[in-house]
């Protein structure tokens, strides 16, 4: 009796907290600096603002915010295209400085924990999923699904934040999918500056490099792995033939360590969350094992979009701050769903009913 009550309530919880975000068309045959402009029919300006000071405030140690604004305005003309014309776009949206929109996107370029797995059913189909988690609330009503058209039809897509020009999760139809995980945070903030002026790319403006122009699953790796970017990190990568998944650790310069699928010899999938997969995850952050348990009960033959997105959802690979989840399959382009996660916020007053109930039955 008391098992049915606790089942009831936690579904109950689940089932109305998760939603499908938001979906916009951002052309770009559109000038970059017009193309987002399809998000002033999605959002009250108010709220996009508030949220971007939100996550600068949280992110951007207040002293650093304050000392780098005229540097950041006067590194507009370092970033490259379309990147600054899109953010000049977004300054006129949210009607506020061009530096505070290129601060958001940098702050932005901080996730802190994902899970992205990727797994090859016993056919050779090839599943990708992705949990992005972040320490922001206000992030799960700024997560939006966005297809960039070119020609009337859907080039590549992606999940993102409103304002937030780069990918951190997306696909190329019918030739591949791709995630990006925090490696080593450090003070991402000091190097900013440096590595535009050296060129380096923001770690999520080369996944939306790589879903522009990679031509298939092996070229989107070649250029995942080799071109300089900012920051460490992993990529994640999934195709459309049998074998085709990797994660990629990334150094600033260069790819560390590439890690395929390697079905013939049993290893039918690769879980990365924010560690080397060589290294065992620290004893207080041990998603990794948790999700590999769990697909292995699943097994190569049950493996699918639903079962892995039920992986992505066990405690604690999906936790309190798991913003959203991503399952995708490059060869099956509209399977591609995201969504919202909402963890039961208040797990004291829940406990507490809980408590309440087991008193009551006793
Ligand atoms: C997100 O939107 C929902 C529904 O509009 C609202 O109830 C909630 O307070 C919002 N959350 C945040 C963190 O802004
Ligand atoms: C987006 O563009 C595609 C391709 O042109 C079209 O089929 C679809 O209806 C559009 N969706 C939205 C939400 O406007
Ligand atoms: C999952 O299964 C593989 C292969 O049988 C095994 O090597 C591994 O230890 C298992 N991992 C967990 C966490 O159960």
């Amino acid at each position: 009796m008391k098992l049915q009550i606790f089942a009831l309530l936690t579904c109950f919880c689940v089932s109305r907290a998760d939603f499908s975000p938001p979906v916009v068309n951002i052309s770009l045959d559109v000038p970059a600096d017009q193309r987002w402009a399809p998000l002033k029919n999605l959002y009250d300006i108010n709220f996009l603002r508030e949220a971007a000071s939100e996550v600068i405030d949280t992110t951007v140690p207040k002293w650093v915010h304050d000392a780098i604004k005229p540097v950041v305005r006067a590194l507009e003309k370092y970033i490259p295209q379309p990147y600054a014309g899109e953010m000049q776009g977004l300054a006129s949206i949210y009607g506020s400085d061009i530096s505070d929109i290129v601060l958001l996107n940098f702050a932005y370029e901080v996730s802190a924990f994902c899970t992205s797995i990727v797994t090859q059913d016993i056919k050779g189909k090839i599943y990708h999923g992705r949990n992005m988690d972040y320490p922001h609330d206000v992030l799960r009503n700024l997560t939006l699904d966005v297809h960039f058209i070119k020609n009337g039809q859907v080039a590549y897509r992606g999940t993102t934040f409103a304002g937030y020009v780069g990918l951190w999760t997306g696909q190329s139809p019918n030739k591949f999918t791709v995630s990006g995980n925090e490696r080593n945070k450090g003070h991402w903030w000091e190097n900013v500056i440096s590595a535009i002026l050296l060129k380096r790319s923001p770690v999520s403006w080369l996944v939306r490099k790589a879903l522009d122009e990679a031509l298939d699953f092996q070229d989107a790796v070649i250029g995942l792995a080799k071109v300089p970017i900012i920051a460490d990190v992993y990529y994640i990568v999934g195709g459309v033939r049998p074998g085709e998944g990797v994660v990629i650790t990334r150094d600033r310069s260069r790819s560390a360590d590439i890690w395929p699928l390697d079905p013939l010899n049993g290893n039918w999938y690769r879980v990365e969350t924010n560690y080397d997969h060589w290294l065992p995850p620290p004893k207080g952050d041990d998603r990794r094992d948790v999700a590999m348990k769990a697909l292995n009960a699943t097994g190569q033959n049950h493996i699918s979009m639903n079962t892995l997105y039920q992986v992505l959802s066990v405690t604690p690979v999906r936790n309190r701050i798991t913003i959203y989840t991503t399952v995708m399959s490059a060869a099956m382009p509209e399977k591609y769903s995201t969504f919202v996660r909402d963890t039961c916020r208040k797990p004291g007053k829940i406990r507490n009913y809980l408590t309440m109930l087991n008193y009551v039955s006793e």
